[in-house]
């Protein structure tokens, strides 16, 4: 019974189930466990079971049985369920329920997606500053991996996943880097610490040692102890000009909304197949999951 109890209490974690229970066990556990759960625990049981070797010796990590439950159809996300037919607006409403989930540790954390001008991709995540009907905007060091990919080919993808939410945003479009007196204005509005570390950190160069950061940040901390840090020319603010926006909700039976915002090419003003008009020059349209 002990054991029961603590498998109904681990059930969402569904990589956890088996350190709970042993193969006596599984008769017990299986009358108790409603049967969405039990498709994933037996699934657990039996790859935990069958593949113990190749997951212990780490060479060939089976993840097929990972998988977790979503939201219910009643949960949907349907078209009328939309908070602005602007896509800004309903980043914004989406963003402030992320704000306000306490289970997301870091709502305006993104992932960043950047690539050469021959196509190779890279991604990061980056934090965002702010967002307006022009774009979203977020800061690094203009000489780093993605300022130098971003300098030879302006195109950025930004996704946003608020896991306790089950929610992920999507937003492509090109990329500008910002005034710079905005920039200066949010470099100087951060703490001291932060600001000389920007100056440390060549980002992306290859250093010999932590100790070597360490002995320059040493170093820019005596050098203004008592004045401003001016901030340097190769850090600053990008601003990305989105023309996709795509909201989605994952479904536990996988047939997952997708919604996706466009911003139709100068020219085209015919409405496509199953689209729809939305407001400020967008239309939207529902792609399957
Ligand atoms: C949650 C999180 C937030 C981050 N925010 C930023 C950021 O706002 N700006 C930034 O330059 N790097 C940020 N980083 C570090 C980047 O992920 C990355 O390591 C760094 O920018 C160098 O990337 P690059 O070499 O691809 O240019 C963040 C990392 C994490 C995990």
């Amino acid at each position: 019974m002990n054991v029961i109890t603590q498998v109904w209490s681990c059930r969402h974690e569904t990589s956890n189930y088996l350190r709970f229970c042993t193969s006596s066990n599984i008769g017990n556990i299986v009358k108790f466990i409603e049967p969405v759960t039990l498709t994933v625990l037996s699934t657990s049981l039996f790859t935990s079971f069958f593949c113990r070797n190749c997951t212990d010796s780490g060479t060939d990590m089976d993840l097929s049985n990972m998988r977790k439950s979503y939201k219910s159809d009643q949960e949907c996300f349907e078209e009328d369920q939309l908070a602005s037919l602007d896509p800004i607006k309903e980043f914004g409403s989406w963003f402030d329920q992320a704000t306000k989930c306490p289970e997301v540790g870091e709502a305006n954390a993104m992932c960043l997606a950047t690539a050469t001008k021959d196509g190779h991709p890279s991604a990061r995540m980056v934090l965002l500053k702010g967002y307006s009907e022009e774009g979203f905007r977020f800061f690094t060091n203009y000489e780093s991996r993605k300022g130098t990919e971003l300098d030879s080919n302006p195109q950025a993808c930004l996704v946003f996943y608020w896991e306790p939410l089950n929610r992920q945003i999507r937003i492509e479009g090109t990329v500008e880097r910002i005034p710079y007196e905005i920039s200066r204005d949010y470099f100087h509005s951060r703490p001291k610490g932060s600001q000389i570390g920007a100056v440390v950190s060549r980002q992306s160069t290859v250093i010999p040692s932590r100790q070597y950061l360490r002995d320059n940040n040493a170093e820019l901390e005596e050098k203004y102890k008592n004045t401003n840090v001016p901030m340097p020319d190769y850090w600053g603010g990008y601003i990305v000009k989105p023309h996709l926006i795509e909201f989605w909700q994952g479904q536990t039976n996988r047939l997952h909304d997708r919604i996706v915002f466009l911003r139709p090419k100068e020219g085209e003003t015919e409405l496509g197949d199953m689209q729809h008009q939305a407001e400020g020059g967008w239309v939207y349209q529902r792609l399957s999951p």
